[in-house]
């Protein structure tokens, strides 16, 4: 988890260089890299896919590949320009490697279209999300040294049928795709306007790479989407039109709870994760699923962006305060040792020193174990990007989140503290960074925990007694197998 500055800078990092499993006979050379959420991620390893069945194996030496691929985030002003600086880093390689092919993927690519091409000389190949099935066409036109584009969205695409290849894994936690795009319209939020509307997978095919996951050794999987709780499967086709659905289709739909069921009951000793949550979709079914299953794992992203009433309605997110406080005292009532965690925004348009203090207090009421906190980046289309002026100056959205962070790293290590003298269950997931000495793993309620690694292996399910902790990292010895390996 590492702890919240760490994530703050999330997105400043170099996005991580993965590694494919290499398929014999492969002569081409990919070198794929993925900036911004989980959702990239799990899209390169669909992409990776694709290619592999074009002849193309991954390499983790930029200077070698005939195709660079870069997979990118358009969230805040500043992970496109991560990217952009990236891209000039390519740049120079290419000069030593006129052979070399740069394609662009993701979000940016569909905010910006061919303006990319006109804008970034280095790039060939301009690819939307939901147009990678269309790869090897766009590959063939690059190959005759044409530049090549697609960014149509789609009503119906999940990449249901493809199965991905798990990259630079641990062989022991993967995401696994539940819905695509999304309706909800934050003002602040470019998402709907990249990924565009919402679609869910056909449970089937969740369920299938779930059992597949497992029987390669796989012990965690998240189910991901923008927004997990809208997911809504009535036989394919936007969320949207489910009003036009047959009466038969609407009876025998799987909505998010059911959803979670099924993947909790196919694998009973599979992790089940979730993420990410949207408060005003967010159902009591889905506690009620979480409580009555124990490999769901205990705890829930639940982004608020703000504590204020009034911003959140200039934010268009469909709930008040004293609701979330509600859906707060729900899950805690049902699942006590829920851990919940957030992401916020500092310096929305308009808003004031009060509005701020509201933030505060929201998070005192909730006390978060962790969260991921930003100061209002405009985004060009957006609601709030086109309506409203970008009016808190940059020094008072600093100094706003700032505090935000002071007051987050205080409930980070309030909640760690609480776990000191108790024995948790641990999945090993690698070697802590710090030491090749100790294990590192997750608590069901997602926090890190490291121990010596004595004779366990990763993938195993250890009980550890915790007897110290930073304000965001467990620290204990194992005590033997849990009952549940
Ligand atoms: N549904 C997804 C949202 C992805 S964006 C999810 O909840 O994970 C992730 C977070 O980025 C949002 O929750 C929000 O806190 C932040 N964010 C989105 N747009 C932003 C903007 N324009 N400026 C600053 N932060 C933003
Ligand atoms: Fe963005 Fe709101 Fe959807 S934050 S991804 S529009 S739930």
């Amino acid at each position: 988890m590492g702890n919240v500055m760490e994530k703050i800078i999330d997105e400043n990092k170099q996005g991580e260089t993965l590694i494919l499993d290499k398929k014999e006979g492969n002569q081409r050379k990919l070198f794929i890299e993925s900036y911004g959420c989980a959702m990239n991620f799990s899209d390169s390893e669909i992409v990776a896919s694709i290619l592999s069945e074009q002849g193309f194996n991954t390499t983790q030496k930029l200077e070698e590949a005939d195709l660079v691929l870069v997979n990118t985030c358009s969230i805040r002003d500043k992970a496109e320009q991560t990217v952009r600086k990236r891209l000039q880093q390519y740049n120079a390689v290419k000069r030593t490697n006129p052979k070399m092919k740069v394609g662009v993927l993701g979000c940016m690519a569909e905010r910006l279209k061919t303006k990319f091409l006109e804008e970034e000389k280095i790039v060939d190949l301009v690819v939307g999300p939901d147009a990678y099935k269309d790869l090897p066409n766009l590959l063939a036109e690059v190959d005759e040294g044409r530049d090549a584009i697609n960014v149509v969205l789609s009503k119906e695409e999940t990449y249901g049928d493809i199965s991905p290849v798990r990259l630079n894994s641990n062989g022991v936690t993967a995401f696994v795709s539940i819905t695509r795009g999304c309706d909800n319209m934050c003002t602040f939020c470019v998402v709907p306007f990249t990924r565009g509307r919402e679609r869910s997978r056909d449970p089937q095919s969740i369920i299938e790479e779930i059992n597949d996951l497992w029987s390669k050794g796989f012990k965690e999987i998240t189910l991901l989407g923008q927004n997990v709780d809208s997911y809504l499967w009535y036989g394919g086709g936007l969320k949207k039109d489910f009003e036009k659905a047959t009466d038969l289709q609407k009876a025998t739909a799987v909505n998010f709870a059911k959803l979670l069921e099924l993947s909790a009951k196919a694998q009973p000793k599979m992790r089940i994760r979730f993420s990410t949550s949207n408060p005003q979709d967010f159902t009591m079914d889905v506690i009620e699923t979480m409580a009555k299953y124990d490999n769901i794992c205990k705890h829930i992203h639940l982004p608020v962006q703000s504590g204020s009433d009034r911003i959140l309605k200039e934010m268009n997110r469909l709930h008040t305060r004293e609701e979330y406080f509600e859906l707060i005292d729900n899950i805690r009532r049902l699942i006590p040792e829920c851990s919940i965690s957030m992401d916020l925004i500092a310096g929305f348009p308009t808003e004031t020193e009060q509005d701020h203090k509201d933030t505060l207090s929201l998070m005192e009421y909730v006390k978060y174990s962790f969260g991921y906190m930003f100061t209002y980046s405009e985004r060009p289309g957006t609601m709030a990007g086109r309506k409203m002026e970008d009016d808190v100056p940059e020094v008072d959205k600093k100094r706003r989140l700032n505090d935000i962070v002071q007051l987050q790293r205080q409930h980070s290590e309030y909640r760690t503290r609480q776990h000191l003298n108790t024995t948790v269950e641990i999945l090993i997931e690698k070697a802590s960074k710090k030491s090749d000495q100790q294990w590192s793993g997750r608590t069901s309620d997602s926090i890190v925990a490291v121990f010596p690694k004595e004779h366990y292996k990763v993938g195993d399910l250890v009980n550890v007694y915790i007897t110290d902790c930073t304000s965001a990292t467990l620290i204990g010895e194992a005590v033997g197998y849990s009952k549940k390996n």
